[in-house]
């Protein structure tokens, strides 16, 4: 089966087919009203917003927004655990939670409108990655409180495609049923695919036979290198998906299989901002920095301004006429100063992945000697390089990141197989500093 093609998906869903002038009004209305609802709605808004002496009436034009205060994740911990809801909780037909490295989890809820369109921007993102009704979805994403598991079910679900909701681990059964049911579309985290792809090695079945044409990955950062990586294994088209828990779950932007250009912001339900982390001002187009979203058609928990603390800019739209997001080079809560200079795992996984001895699981150690940061890599070899050779690995890696990114790391190539493998999203980084 081949890819919709565009003039089938805007037959599908017209908005794809909006001038950006369209879309534009659309969000100016549907801004307006969120504004108005989320000060009468929620009392945390109507205190932030008199705080910052702004109302929802003064806003005119979509750049008005800028003049509304953030929401941060702080905010929402502090309501813990139904604070930020705008509706009363009989009202709420699901919550999900999101578990970060420290405290308590951050509580996210939906009526049953909100999962209607969460369904729906799931669905059109599965089909903007090339799936259509009628397609087998192997969802190998967690299910539960963390909402990649049940986001892509019922969005599959929503496509008319027939799902199986494997959930994460359980790798030799993941493997198995890839090849009993024979689906065709698998979501699931990258990191995860990897260790998939491992237990076909270890079977001894070649991973590019099964049924699968089509990933769908998201939840961490993973580069270009990674797709290839994947691509080439399987032999499918990988896209990207892009979401969290405060802003819905996944499918706030998906990447179309046509272009594979980096995720299109479903910008007729949020609108995306760029501001400079320090300063908090909004940056100039197509630059770098913190991206931030409001939502335009949530009930339970509409979100104002919040900061998501990942990191991308702002590309014009290609496919639709809504805007992509540049892959996300990080968070700002995983980026390493080591020696003063910044870095991201996911810069050094693509130097990695130049490395044709070396495969893509690794961990990355801080530590503070003398009060200096040490980088220690831990980098597995791909099975086929000799003992002998891990030593000029290690040292090609670490010219790549000397040259590229400008810091010294000490480099150990483990053994194929070695380092432990996450059923969901990897942590790639110890900091023991
Ligand atoms: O990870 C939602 C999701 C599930 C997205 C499945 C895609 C697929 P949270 O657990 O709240 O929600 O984590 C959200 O994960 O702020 C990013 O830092 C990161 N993230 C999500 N998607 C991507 C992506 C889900 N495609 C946090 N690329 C976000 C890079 C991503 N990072």
């Amino acid at each position: 089966m081949s890819l919709h093609t565009i003039q089938e998906l805007v037959a599908l869903e017209p908005i794809l087919g909006a001038s950006r002038g369209e879309l534009e009004s659309l969000q100016l209305e549907r801004l307006r009203s969120t504004l108005q609802y989320a000060y009468a709605n929620n009392p945390n808004y109507k205190r932030k917003f008199d705080a910052a002496q702004v109302h929802p009436n003064d806003l005119h034009s979509l750049a008005d927004l800028a003049r509304f205060p953030f929401t941060t994740k702080a905010d929402l911990r502090d309501a813990y655990p139904f604070g930020f809801f705008s509706v009363p909780t009989e009202q709420v037909a699901r919550i999900h939670a999101s578990s970060g490295t420290t405290g308590k989890p951050t509580v996210v809820g939906y009526t049953r409108n909100d999962l209607a369109t969460w369904g729906n921007l799931v669905a059109r993102s599965i089909r903007a990655a090339g799936g259509r009704a009628g397609m087998k979805v192997h969802v190998a994403y967690g299910y539960g409180l963390f909402t990649g598991g049940l986001g892509a079910h019922y969005g599959a679900e929503a496509a008319g495609c027939t799902v199986i909701p494997m959930s994460g681990g359980q790798t030799e059964k993941q493997v198995q049923l890839i090849r009993d049911f024979a689906p065709d579309i698998i979501m699931v985290t990258p990191s995860y695919m990897l260790a998939i792809l491992d237990e076909f090695n270890r079977q001894g079945i070649d991973a590019r036979s099964t049924s699968l044409r089509i990933g769908i990955f998201g939840a961490e950062p993973w580069g270009d290198g990674m797709r290839g990586e994947i691509e080439a294994a399987f032999n499918i088209d990988a896209c990207d998906i892009y979401g969290l828990s405060e802003v819905m779950g996944p499918g706030v932007a998906q990447e179309f299989a046509h272009t594979k250009e980096g995720p299109t912001i479903w910008e007729d339900h949020f609108i995306a901002e760029i501001i400079d982390p320090a300063s908090g001002h909004v940056v100039a187009e197509g630059k770098q920095g913190e991206l931030v979203f409001t939502s335009l058609t949530k009930e339970a928990m509409p979100v104002i301004r919040y900061r998501t603390r990942d990191l991308t800019r702002l590309l014009p739209g290609s496919v639709t006429a809504m805007r992509r997001m540049a892959k996300i080079t990080g968070r700002s809560d995983d980026m390493l100063i080591v020696r003063g200079v910044n870095v991201f795992p996911s810069q050094i996984e693509e130097l990695i992945l130049r490395c044709q001895g070396l495969a893509p699981h690794y961990e990355i150690e801080v530590t503070r000697t003398n009060r200096l940061d040490e980088i220690l890599i831990i980098v597995e070899a791909r099975p086929e390089l000799g003992e002998n050779a891990r030593q000029g690995e290690a040292q090609l890696l670490a010219t790549k990141l000397k040259d590229n990114i400008g810091i010294s790391a000490d480099i150990r190539v483990a053994a194929s197989g070695s380092l432990a493998r996450s059923a969901g999203k990897a942590t790639r980084v110890k900091d023991r500093r």
